[in-house]
Parts: structure tokens; sequence; C-alpha cells
């Protein structure tokens, strides 16, 4: 799960699918494609959403995404258009940009961004949090299958 800084929406995304799986088969993190918050926790406003739904994130730890993540991960997903094209561009085969794609474009929706919270109010991590959790109910309903 990628954003820009690795504390508001891909720390959510972590989070979420991680409830929704199983940890013995399914390893899940988060990183960020820029690298201003590196070691930080998640924000505060990330932690106060998740914990209403009955999710802990606050131990996670921020770290940059980079070129060893193509080979840790099946699937890479980007928040937004402007992370995916960064993480695009550091990609050097056919079978590394294959691994990457936009989280919503695993739902139906009319949105195919989650938008960067860190300037807005709680509402936006409220619906954040929404977002994600389609998308992630999508992801663990197809991965859970026997
Ligand atoms: P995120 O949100 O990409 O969802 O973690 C942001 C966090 C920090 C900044 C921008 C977006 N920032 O500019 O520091």
């Amino acid at each position: 799960m990628v954003c820009l800084g690795n504390i508001c929406r891909s720390p959510l995304a972590e989070g979420i699918l991680k409830s929704k799986t199983d940890s013995q088969h399914i390893f899940v993190d988060s990183a960020g494609t820029a690298g201003y918050h590196i070691g930080n926790n998640p924000d505060q406003r990330s932690v106060a959403v998740a914990k209403k739904y009955g999710i802990d994130i606050s131990g996670q730890r921020c770290r940059k995404f980079n070129y060893d993540d193509f080979a840790q991960f099946d699937i890479i997903y980007a928040m937004d258009l402007s992370n995916y094209y960064d993480i695009l561009a550091l990609t050097n085969d056919r079978s590394e940009i294959a691994k990457v794609k936009l989280l919503l474009e695993e739902v139906a929706l009319p949105v195919r961004e989650v938008p960067d919270p860190y300037y807005g109010g709680t509402d936006g991590f409220e619906q954040v949090f929404e977002l994600i959790n389609q998308a992630c109910d999508a992801i663990a309903k197809r991965l859970n299958l026997p």
C-alpha cells in the first residue's frame, strides 16, 4: 500500500487489509513515495479514524518505498495517480510494471483516486477510510478464497 507520505492513507490501507486477511498467508505493508516522515508514526487523524472502527495502526512506522519492494511484493497498490506514476518511474521491466495498480481499481466507484487528506479536516479521513475499506473488502474476498 503506497501513498505520498506513508502517514495518512497507506497506513490506513495497511491496517484495514491486515484486519481482513490472515497474516500467516498474506503479508501486508505500506510505504511512501516521499521520505518526509521516515520513522514517524501515522498521523493522529488516521490513528483516530482507524481506532473508531476497531483497528490499531498506532505502532506503524513510516518508511520510503524502494526498489526492493518490487521483488518483495506481488501487488503494489497506489492510492492516487501521482503515487502510481512515481512508482512506475522506478520500474525496470514488465513484471514490475504489472505489479503496480491503483487501489480503487478494485472497486467500481465514480472515483479512481484516494484523495490526499493531509491538509483537510477529519471528514476527509472518514471519507478516505470508507474508500479504502471498500477496496480492501474486494481484495480480501479474493485473497481469502481457498
Ligand atoms: P499521505 O498524506 O500521502 O496520505 O500520507 C500526506 C502526508 C504528508 C504530506 C503529504 C501527504 N506532506 O506533505 O508532508
